[in-house]
């Protein structure tokens, strides 16, 4: 398991937030399913509750669609009719939910400090500081495609839509790549370095095309002449749940389970990629088993909420397990429990929204471009 550790977009929104209140703390798990059922029934269809496939099992069990970042997005402006969209999951799913939706609805995360690490590593200073050295150094930047993961903030999202770039998700990321280099000779992807380059390496690039900008650095820590080779400036980003899987880990598992598959997140180190059979979104990893022969034995190389969960599903006639033995843990996907998502609904028939999540309107405009963008492209 993860140590569970305040990330930066925590630090900030933690103090913000609403506390729950403690009659919604101590209930019993009947007491809490059989309110939760009653609130979601009172709402009707003014409610859409949206789970990611990290949530826990008495939360995801509430949504009226599960899915993967590309999935839920989609599923945002599908419902019109609801006037409130809670998403249970993290803050950057929230915040695109929020842009992709109409003036009359309202997104809440059940939980404010549920964020994402990975999505705290990128910061706009930080882009345009980038942007600008790659201006000096290459002497124009209208050559370069940003592209960005859809885990970073509105203001990231904003930047890329108003340079011509675009949001991915990682079930979109090959497509996306290819239509970025359409539009220009060089990519900057940010925030996740893994993603970037098993996507641009699975699409041909060679690594040694591939640079890494750390934003700690002057210069991205990168030489002018290192920056004119790239096809794909990666930002120095990472996932502190999949950076966990090793190669180590599949070596091992294929010596104890002769015959098994290995299927990983691709936000998983490059080697661990090439170590494993497959790699895609949460949404593929669950197809891919599923549609699996009866019989397969599968490790599986994400949260492990999914993986548990997957397990019990394809039990008896596939075997799943995680590929870390203690199973790796999201602890901001974590924060969203049923206590929250009671409050909220309750909260909700009351007349009271909590934690609702707004993208101010001068990042609105360029962030919907960018994720329309990356919607119409799969
Ligand atoms: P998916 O879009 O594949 O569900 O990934 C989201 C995520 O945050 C993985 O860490
Ligand atoms: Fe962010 Fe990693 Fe959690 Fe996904 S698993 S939400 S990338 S911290």
């Amino acid at each position: 398991m993860l140590i569970p550790l305040l990330t930066e977009y925590e630090k900030e929104h933690i103090s913000a937030r609403q506390a729950i209140p403690e009659r919604y703390l101590g209930l019993s798990d009947d007491e809490m399913d059989g309110r939760i059922a009653a609130a979601r029934a009172a709402l009707g269809r003014r409610l859409v509750i949206l789970g990611h496939h990290y949530q826990r099992d008495e939360v995801i069990k509430f949504a009226d669609y599960t899915g993967d970042s590309f999935k839920l997005a989609r599923q945002v402006s599908r419902h019109p009719d609801a006037e409130f969209i809670v998403f249970c999951g993290v803050h950057f799913m929230a915040e695109s939910a929020d842009v992709l939706s109409a003036d009359h609805q309202q997104v809440i995360l059940p939980d404010l400090a549920a964020g994402c690490s990975m999505a705290d590593m990128a910061d706009p200073d930080q882009l345009e500081q980038c942007w600008g050295d790659l201006e000096q150094m290459l002497g124009s930047t209208s050559a370069i495609v940003p592209v960005t993961y859809i885990n970073s903030a509105a203001s990231i999202k904003a930047f890329c839509g108003e340079r011509g770039g675009v949001v991915c998700t990682s079930s979109n990321a090959a497509a996306t790549l290819k239509w970025a280099w359409e539009r220009g000779g060089k990519i900057v992807f940010l925030p996740d370095q893994h993603l970037g380059r098993n996507t641009a390496y699975k699409l041909g690039v060679p690594l040694d095309q591939m640079m890494v900008w750390d934003p700690g650095e002057i210069w991205g820590g990168l030489e002018p002449d290192a920056v004119r080779r790239a096809r794909i400036i990666l930002w120095k980003g990472h996932c502190s749940v999949h950076e966990r899987f090793t190669v180590r880990q599949i070596e091992n598992i294929r010596a104890r389970h002769p015959g098994v598959r290995v299927i990983v997140h691709p936000e998983v180190p490059w080697e661990v990629v090439q170590a494993a059979d497959e790699a895609g979104s949460t949404e593929y990893i669950l197809k891919t088993v599923r549609e699996s022969p009866v019989g397969s034995t599968w490790a599986v190389g994400t949260e492990v909420h999914l993986v548990n969960r997957l397990a019990r599903e394809m039990d008896p006639d596939r075997a799943i397990f995680s590929l870390d033995q203690f199973g790796c843990l999201c602890s901001t996907m974590f924060r969203v429990s049923p206590n929250h998502l009671l409050w909220i609904l309750e909260g909700l028939i009351g007349g009271e929204v909590h934690n609702r999540i707004i993208v101010p309107d001068d990042r609105k405009y360029w962030t919907r471009i960018a994720l329309e963008r990356m919607l119409s492209i799969s």
